[in-house]
């Protein structure tokens, strides 16, 4: 399954995920890593083995939590040839693969996603971080794992929420990527997804392909990678503003309807985007509204670029495969934008 994927490092299959962790975990100088949930479904063989479980969420991705795991690393006394394990979700691989880029300044690590969105997103092209200051993912590294095993069979214990989460993600990259994996998303039940079947890890396949093809092009997000940003400009706004009520992809479902709205206005955008999308979103159960005060969601927009140093660049959707950066669309047309997820809109 993983043929169009780079297939050195990243391995997608149905089953694999307990003999991997093995292989791995019978290697000396090997530190495994997971969160409260996920050693809880996990396999007694591989839970029985992690060094080091994190109160499990986006709140446990803190610089406190950093420490401690930096501190745990080195009370297990792991060398320079010491190699992290993560097992989980993004918030999982994010923080084990800062805390494996710090440690005697960098050793290897394994990714092994066990959420969607780890599964299509997170755990591939080397982006780390914690957040610090009330943003999102302000302290990182670019450090790429070794290895990243992705078994969606993992998905089946993963709760509800997460997995229609997750699909936002999904649609993210598939319309980057375009048409034919946009309609097999759009056309893809949420339970196939939960069962792993065919269709699903296809799926996944091809949104690690479509992101491995970017980040091979662009590691460190100056250029092409910069489209899978799609929906997480105005995402992140409304994560850091909503934080703990929306998670990550749910902010990003919202995202990619703002997104749409700000594509409509060019003469060239395909016609009935956003409502295809906001239908699909819907029919994952996932939000379309969010109740926000539209002036601090732009306030918090401008926060973030100010704290990246950059200028606000919003990737903006056309149709399925055209995918364009608009620098600075001015507030005006951002508070317009927003109104896509704002409460009284219809869904046209
Ligand atoms: N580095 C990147 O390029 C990148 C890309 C996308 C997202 N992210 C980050 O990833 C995070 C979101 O990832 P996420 O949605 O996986 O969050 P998460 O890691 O918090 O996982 C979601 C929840 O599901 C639980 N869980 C995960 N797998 C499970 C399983 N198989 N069975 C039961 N429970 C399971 C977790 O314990 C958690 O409660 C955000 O912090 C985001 O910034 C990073
Ligand atoms: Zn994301």
């Amino acid at each position: 399954v993983s043929g169009s994927v780079n297939a050195s490092i990243v391995r997608v299959d149905t089953g694999i995920f307990t003999s991997q962790a093995h292989s791995l975990l019978e290697r000396q100088g090997v530190f495994a890593l997971s969160d409260e949930n996920v050693a809880a479904v996990l396999p007694a063989t591989v839970a029985d083995r992690l060094d080091h479980i994190l109160p499990p969420g986006e709140t446990a991705k803190t610089w406190e939590q950093l420490g401690r795991l930096l501190e745990a690393m080195d009370a297990a006394g792991l060398d320079r040839d010491g190699h992290v394990l993560a097992i989980g979700g993004g918030v999982v691989t994010d923080i084990g693969g800062l805390a494996a880029s710090l440690h005697r300044r960098g050793i290897a690590w394994t990714a092994m996603p066990t959420s969607l969105v780890g599964q299509v997103d997170a755990a591939l092209g080397g982006k780390t971080a914690v957040n610090l200051g009330g943003g999102k993912n302000t302290v990182g590294t670019f450090h790429p794992p070794a290895a990243i095993v992705v078994d969606p069979t993992l998905l089946a214990t993963l709760p509800d929420r997460h997995l229609r989460a997750g699909m936002a993600e999904v649609l993210k990259t598939a319309l980057v990527s375009g048409t034919d994996l946009t309609e097999a998303v759009i056309d893809l039940p949420l339970s196939a997804m939960a069962r792993a079947e065919p269709a699903a890890v296809d799926i996944i396949t091809r949104c690690l392909a479509t992101k491995d093809e970017l980040v091979t092009a662009d590691l460190t997000d100056q250029g092409p990678r910069r489209l899978l940003n799609l929906g997480h400009t105005f995402g992140h706004a409304f994560e850091a503003l909503a934080l703990p009520d929306l998670v990550h992809g749910e902010a990003v479902g919202l995202g990619l309807l703002c997104a749409a709205r700000l594509g409509a206005e060019q003469p060239d955008a395909e016609p009935g985007l956003e409502g295809r999308l906001r239908e699909a979103l819907s029919r994952w159960g996932l939000p379309t509204t969010w109740e926000h005060d539209p002036q601090a969601v732009l306030d918090e927009m401008r926060r973030d670029k100010k704290r990246r140093a950059g200028t606000l660049r919003l990737v903006v959707p056309l149709a399925p495969g055209r995918v364009e950066i608009q620098s600075d669309p001015g507030r005006q047309r951002l508070a317009a934008a927003l109104a896509a997820v704002g409460h009284s809109v219809s869904t046209s």
